[in-house]
């Protein structure tokens, strides 16, 4: 996993008032809850004390509790009680717990993988979404490494194939390009564009990204933004988006919103949105059952598999990810 990095790793209405939430993310033990005022807190889910579970302790006072000597942390992972030393005790700051920066916009929540810095980069969430878009989200695990379900989303070719009776209905099975542009490539963000132009195959050959208009004169039919989000641009009131939440090596979850803005009744847009979540399920299910059975679990620049140009987009994320690779994971 990419390091110096915000990650969507949950949805914020899953860290519930009162409770503890220890869960696995980034291959880490985690352990999120919230104090009185609702502050987010992310701890390593492990006591500095005996290494015990503190997702397994209990809530007190707006302090996490750990259920075996009763060291008491609050938000920040200070430790602000031995009760075994009496009330009255300092406490060593070796008893510090050690904690991830968290952010929650969108419904999400991110975490801060990677060094300490005075000054952390901004949370990056697509514009175009805005807030009279309302969304229903369905949440599933994959069996397989998260960058295994990315280039399963910027794959183009497989459409007509494992979609052949859903949204690749019609036979286009010839790829022209797709035509990758990047958005905004800089340290703190990259972005990447994607036009897809898949066709029946009349003969023709395939025309090659160059050939392809570099101003295309409409949105993107699919933006990424690393390293672990993505959207389908449908039309201007409908978007179908993924996170990407690493679980780890080996398993990811995958949140899956399905947006639209042409619906604002109460009621009736909590039923189509509903609806249009299960489309989502049915759809990503087709992906699941074969992008589970790549191997390696994990893609990369060096994985000896033969690519063809319509695979361009996924050659565009594998070197973005090894340079982002080199420069964080030293
Ligand atoms: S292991 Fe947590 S207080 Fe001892
Ligand atoms: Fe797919």
């Amino acid at each position: 996993m990419i390091r110096n990095q915000w990650y969507i790793i949950l949805e914020s209405n899953e860290v519930k008032p009162g409770k503890l939430l220890g869960t696995t993310r980034m291959g880490e033990k985690l352990v999120l809850w919230r104090d009185l005022d609702g502050k987010l807190s992310c701890m390593k889910d492990q006591c500095p004390h005996r290494g015990v579970a503190l997702s397994c302790g209990k809530l007190i006072e707006g302090q996490i509790q750990c259920p075996f000597h009763g060291f008491q942390f609050n938000s920040a992972g200070n430790c602000t009680l031995i009760p075994a030393n009496g009330k009255k005790a300092a406490v060593p700051k070796a008893f510090q717990a050690a904690t991830y920066p968290t952010y929650e916009d969108q419904g999400f929540i991110w975490i801060w993988w990677g060094e300490p810095r005075e000054k952390l980069p901004p949370v990056y969430f697509f514009e175009s979404i805005g807030a009279d878009m309302s969304y229903a989200t369905i949440k599933d695990h994959w069996a397989t490494h998260y960058s295994r379900a990315i280039e399963n989303q910027l794959d183009v070719v497989h459409l007509p194939f494992v979609h052949h009776n859903t949204i690749g209905r019609g036979n286009r099975t010839l790829v022209d390009g797709p035509l990758v542009q990047w958005e905004c490539e800089t340290p703190e963000l990259n972005l990447m564009n994607l036009w897809v132009y898949n066709r029946v195959d009349d003969g023709t050959p395939p025309r090659k990204a160059s050939q392809l208009n570099q101003q295309p004169p409409r949105v993107p039919s699919l933006q990424f933004c690393f390293p672990n989000l993505w959207q389908n641009w449908i039309s201007p009131d409908l978007r179908v988006l993924v996170a990407f939440a690493p679980i780890d090596e080996e398993n990811t979850m995958m949140y899956l919103r399905w947006y639209q803005s042409f619906l604002h009744t109460p009621v009736l847009r909590q039923i189509v949105n509903w609806f249009g979540s299960l489309a989502n399920l049915i759809i990503e299910r087709q992906d699941k059952r074969v992008v589970q059975t790549q191997q390696p679990k994990r893609s990369g620049l060096h994985t000896g598999e033969q690519l063809i140009a319509g695979d361009g987009p996924v050659i565009v994320y594998r070197r973005k990810r090894e340079e982002l690779l080199q420069q964080n994971n030293g």
